[in-house]
């Protein structure tokens, strides 16, 4: 099964993506967790990409579509894959289209996580991740268990992107209206186009997103 998830910065792509790769076993692809790996390996795309990422903007289409053709490529999205943060604008959507022909792929679904504005902040700024496993929680909507444990490994490090800040986020959501979502009418015309309450709370997100899963078989 092919997914797309789609939504703006903070509306629960990688929490639900991340899910959905241990429950039906499809690999989670996630262009901002592939960027953040350049920039800390000190690579030519990374050092491109991140002060374009620090401002909140979109790395160049060339850069993300290269990366994603070789990343899908890979043995582990052999049986599928959700693609987490791409495409993110319409020569990348046209460029995946492209890329899915040539591997004669099908896309099952693309699921819009649909949340308005004035929550994202907050999602954004309470976010932070595990550094030995990369387990993402949230201050007030996703705590570990025991206070400064992870739950998934038991790590005592934690972490929080550089991009998380009030400011980064107010270019974020605006690159976000402005080059992204006007790829959702070009899935909604491919009949593709799912949409879900992404206010609604983690566990009910996830039934949204499994009734789906569902019905598309
Ligand atoms: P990327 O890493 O893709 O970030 P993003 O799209 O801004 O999305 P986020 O990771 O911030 O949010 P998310 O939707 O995954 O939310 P999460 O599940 O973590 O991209 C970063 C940058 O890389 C971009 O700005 C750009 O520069 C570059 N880039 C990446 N891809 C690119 C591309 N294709 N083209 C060009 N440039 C690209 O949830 C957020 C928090 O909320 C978490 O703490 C979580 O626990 C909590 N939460 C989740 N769901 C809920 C819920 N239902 N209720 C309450 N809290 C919730």
């Amino acid at each position: 099964m092919n997914l797309i998830l789609l939504g703006p910065p903070g509306a629960g792509k990688g929490t639900q993506a991340k899910r959905l790769q241990d429950t039906h076993g499809i690999a989670q692809v996630s262009t901002g967790d592939m960027l953040r790996a350049e920039v800390a390996g000190g690579t030519p795309v990374g050092l491109e990409a991140k002060a374009v990422m620090e401002a909140g903007q979109l790395v160049s289409d060339d850069i993300i579509v290269r990366m994603l053709a070789s990343r899908v490529s890979q043995p582990d999205c052999a049986k599928g894959f959700i693609l987490d943060g791409f495409p993110r604008t319409v020569p990348q959507a046209q460029a995946l289209d492209r890329m899915l022909a040539d591997k004669h792929l099908k896309l099952d679904a693309v699921i819009e996580l649909k949340v308005d504005d004035s929550a994202l902040t907050e999602r954004i700024a309470g976010r932070f991740t595990c550094a030995s496993c990369g387990e993402g929680y949230h201050d007030s909507f996703k705590q570990t268990a025991k206070t400064g444990v992870c739950d998934s490994c038991g790590g005592t490090q934690f972490t929080r992107r550089a991009d998380d800040n009030r400011d980064t986020v107010v270019a974020r959501l605006e690159a976000y209206h402005r080059q992204t979502a006007p790829i959702l009418p070009h899935y909604a015309a491919q009949g593709t186009l799912r949409t879900v309450d992404g206010m609604a709370d983690i566990g009910e997100v996830a039934s949204q997103i499994d009734a789906i899963l569902a019905q598309i078989g």
